[in-house]
């Protein structure tokens, strides 16, 4: 079975170019992966400052815009945070997306694509691998970077250079081997034991 790579648009405000670059990405990793892809865009989950009671890592959820999120999350063997950058680090609704969840990112690997001014958003990318290692996601180092992104944005969408497909094939590539591995120890042991039966 496909594993399942989520792309997750980060930015959530109205008139946002994250889903231009998004949408390239989720049609190039399509093209040029074995992973089953889904983008999931943060602005439909309305998720509003954290609001559980209780720590994600007891799953007592309260809301149902969090067991939704959760649900959704939950499906993933891999993500891809499609990332601006704002004030030099991660968009608040990225942090608290990430903030709601606990077991559902656990063992699970992370790509990014970035894009900004000239730091291409790698400060927002940079600022975000603390807080996803305490999450035990496994932030890659392989990713898109694209500075001066509004030169590539025309009415045909994200049109993407050698640099980009360059960096998606790589990243493509590392997730793989990741998700596969990472997969192993998220199966509970006695579905091991049955998988070897
Ligand atoms: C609140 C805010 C802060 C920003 N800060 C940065 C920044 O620190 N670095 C940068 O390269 N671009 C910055 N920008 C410009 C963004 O790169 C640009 O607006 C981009 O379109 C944001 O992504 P989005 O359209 O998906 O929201 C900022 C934009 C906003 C709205």
């Amino acid at each position: 079975m496909a594993l399942h790579l989520q792309v997750i648009l980060a930015s959530t405000r109205p008139g946002r170019k994250g889903p231009e670059i998004g949408r390239w990405f989720a049609k190039y990793a399509s093209n040029n992966s074995d992973f089953e892809i889904d983008v999931v865009d943060l602005s439909e989950f309305d998720l509003p400052v954290f609001d559980e009671p209780h720590h994600p890592v007891m799953q007592k959820y309260e809301h149902d815009h969090t067991k939704r999120w959760s649900e959704t999350i939950d499906k993933a063997d891999a993500y891809v945070f499609v990332t601006p950058e704002y004030d030099h680090t991660a968009p608040a609704s990225l942090i608290n997306a990430l903030t709601y969840l606990s077991k559902e990112w656990n063992y699970k690997p992370a790509g990014f694509v970035s894009y900004g001014g000239v730091s291409g958003g790698l400060r927002a990318v940079q600022s975000l691998k603390p807080m996803m290692s305490a999450l035990k996601l496994v932030p890659l180092p392989e990713a898109v970077t694209v500075p001066g992104f509004t030169e590539f944005l025309g009415e045909s969408g994200f049109d993407a250079n050698e640099l980009h497909e360059k960096g998606a094939a790589d990243m493509l590539a590392e997730l793989g081997k990741w998700a596969g591995a990472l997969k192993g120890i998220r199966t509970p042991v006695a579905d091991k034991a049955n998988q070897a039966a």
